[in-house]
């Protein structure tokens, strides 16, 4: 009796297994903050606003950061075991697979390094508002980058799971002699907007339809570099 799993193809499997179900977890919550919590902030109440940031805040940012770690640590792993499945970071499912590994390490960066530390201040400061204490004067900056980061993870999100996917399922003729101008090219996009994610504006991100055009925009974008230059 053979069993399925119990060999490297179906170690990969697993660890894609988890990857998707924290994939989920985390960018479930993503989307929740972007799309449903930040219109409930804008109508509702100081009281009811104080409440999310004091206790929902802290419960739905622990799924979203913890989500993020084990989607990014089981993502790495599977880079190596792909290697054995007869994968190769030297054809063109490397060049899809790094594109969207690039987005998501950049996404998980965001969270860990922008958007908690941020989130973490407008935390504290309701905590202690609510006690009676001074308001911090920085809590207001702090919501403002926990916002842009989040606005741009959003983005990052289309495109990343557009090229996660396309590795093994949408195949592309590329010409590996152009890699490095493909790559070039993809970093100058990319350092563009995490830039902006940093230190920028929100821009056509301000608006939730705005944040998802500039996703499909930017897939079309990466997508047509790809066909292009490869
Ligand atoms: C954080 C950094 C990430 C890394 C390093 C990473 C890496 C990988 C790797 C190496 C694979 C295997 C592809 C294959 O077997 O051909 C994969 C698959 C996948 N990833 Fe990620 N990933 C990351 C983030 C994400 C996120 C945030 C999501 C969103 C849900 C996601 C969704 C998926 C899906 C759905 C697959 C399955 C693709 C398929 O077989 O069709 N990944 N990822």
């Amino acid at each position: 009796m053979e069993f399925a799993l119990f060999n490297v193809v179906g170690i990969h499997f697993v660890l894609k297994w988890l990857h998707i179900f924290f994939g989920i977890m985390w960018i479930g919550h993503l989307y929740y903050f972007n799309f449903t919590q930040g219109a409930f902030m804008a109508q509702t109440d100081a009281p009811a606003k104080s409440q999310v940031q004091q206790k929902l805040l802290p419960i739905a940012l622990w799924w979203f950061r913890w989500g993020a770690m084990w989607t990014f640590v089981t993502g790495l792993a599977m880079l190596h075991t792909a290697s054995y499945t007869g994968f190769s970071l030297q054809g063109d499912w490397g060049v899809k697979i790094l594109t969207g590994t690039l987005l998501g390490i950049t996404m998980w960066f965001n969270v860990w390094f922008v958007i908690w530390p941020a989130q973490k201040i407008v935390i504290d400061n309701a905590k202690n508002v609510a006690e009676g204490k001074p308001a911090n004067p920085e809590a207001a900056g702090a919501g403002a980058r926990a916002l842009l980061g989040s606005r741009t993870n959003t983005m990052f999100s289309i495109p990343m799971l557009f090229f996660m996917v396309a590795a093994p399922h949408l195949p592309i003729a590329m010409d590996m002699n152009n890699v490095t101008t493909y790559w070039i090219a993809m970093f100058i996009v990319w350092a563009a907007l995490q830039f902006n994610g940093m230190k920028g504006k929100l821009g056509p991100m301000t608006s939730v339809n705005g944040v998802i055009a500039c996703g499909f925009g930017l897939t079309a974008v990466i997508y047509l570099m790809m066909e292009i230059i490869l």
